[in-house]
């Protein structure tokens, strides 16, 4: 069979040959890989479309290394996802001059006490040892704006904010060819969004991997798209094949950007166990918990959750709560209590059966989308 043609407007202004994006995805704790690797970028890039860096888990060099090996491997667009929540606290440029990084345990001290106290509690009844993960001070979420220059200096073709309005910087960004894409789980924000000049939005609904809203993919695509309008809309949150990336198009998104199902991808950078939840969850083993980041993240279900519900303690904000998780997580890892480790994922993990490589996977997506979208209406449906 010959190659398909699935073209949307999106296609002609990213210069791309299929409206699929992977999505930005960052790392589930301290010293993991993203989830989003150069690797999955080239391989989604080169098989015609788009693939998005997960940078929030990267340094602000690791990040400009990152974005010089993509544009080194291929000549195809590609973007780039950081987090810039609306209270994030910019590290001031002084403490450049300070240690660039820290041990986990003395970022442990920064903590409030009665979590300290539960965290010691928890190691000591559960045998955990301790794991010594270095905690970047120079991280592209605790450095935001310096970050943003990275990415317009390299002139990247399509900049992501995963949290928070880009709308700031879409000037800066149109001034040297760049596009700017911004992530919402509300119709609210997609407005606004839409008003400050974004160029692309992504609705992500409830079933989304990863930070995630109260609305369901399919309440928020008909909103999100009428609340932006005439911005383009893409979808996102539970679609893992075919099915989903025709339903999407249908309702009038011009494109989807897609997690869970790209991260079980030979390419994708999740831990192996991580993968391994994937491939082993039903549609109801993913729960929305505050206990990774302090926000609303929807992960593959573990006993973490319920350890954290029970805790009765309150979430310290983002991405600070990051630091406890972390530092329990690695314990559970080392010590091998797997019922407890489950990496971030959406509801479609319980579609995904297999890992294959990511190239592979997006000229499948094509080829069942292209399938559904040409055939004729199954019989038991009447339309004139
Ligand atoms: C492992 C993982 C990490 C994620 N990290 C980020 C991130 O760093 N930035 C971001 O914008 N979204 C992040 N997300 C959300 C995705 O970008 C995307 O919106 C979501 O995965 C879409 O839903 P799906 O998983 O059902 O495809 C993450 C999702 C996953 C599964």
């Amino acid at each position: 069979m010959g190659k398909r043609i699935l073209r949307t407007k999106l296609c002609d202004m990213l210069g791309i040959e299929y409206p699929i994006l992977s999505a930005g995805m960052g790392p589930t704790l301290i010293g993991e890989n993203t989830g989003a690797p150069v690797d999955l970028v080239v391989a989604v890039s080169e098989a015609g479309g788009m693939g998005v860096l997960g940078g929030s888990g990267y340094t602000v060099d690791e990040l400009r290394d990152a974005i010089r090996e993509i544009k080194a491997r291929t000549d195809k667009p590609y973007g780039v996802d950081l987090l810039l929540p609306a209270n994030i606290v910019e590290v001031p440029e002084g403490a450049a001059a300070g240690p660039q990084e820290i041990p986990l345990s003395q970022a442990l001290e920064f903590m409030p006490q009665e979590h300290k106290d539960w965290l010691k509690k928890i190691k000591a009844e559960m045998g955990l040892p301790d794991v010594e993960l270095m905690v970047q001070m120079n991280t592209t979420t605790m450095r935001p704006k310096e970050s943003i220059r990275v990415c317009i200096e390299e002139k990247v073709p399509l900049f992501c904010a995963g949290l928070g309005n880009p709308g700031f910087m879409v000037e800066e960004a149109h001034s040297v060819g760049m596009k700017v894409l911004g992530v919402t789980g509300n119709a609210k924000n997609a407005r606004r969004m839409a008003n400050s000049h974004v160029d692309i939005i992504v609705a992500q609904g409830h079933e989304g991997g990863g930070h995630t809203g109260r609305i369901g993919t399919m309440a928020l695509l008909p909103m999100a798209i009428d609340a932006a309008s005439p911005k383009p809309v893409l979808a996102a949150g539970g679609i893992g094949d075919g099915r989903g990336i025709a339903a999407a198009l249908a309702m009038g998104c011009a494109g989807v950007w897609i997690g869970t199902r790209f991260l079980a991808t030979n390419e994708g950078g999740a831990l192996d166990i991580n993968k391994r939840k994937i491939l082993s969850s039903t549609d109801e083993d993913t729960r929305v918990s505050r206990a990774y980041t302090g926000k609303t993240l929807r992960a593959s279900y573990n006993k973490f959750h319920d350890l954290w519900d029970s805790s009765g303690l309150g979430p310290v904000p983002f991405p600070m709560q990051v630091i406890i998780s972390s530092a329990l997580i690695s314990g559970f890892i080392k010590a091998g209590k797997d019922d407890y480790v489950g990496g971030l994922a959406g509801q479609i993990s319980g579609l995904i059966k297999e890992i294959k490589p990511a190239g592979q996977l997006l000229v499948e997506l094509v080829e069942e989308t292209v399938d559904i979208l040409s055939r004729r209406l199954p019989s038991d449906v009447i339309a004139k």
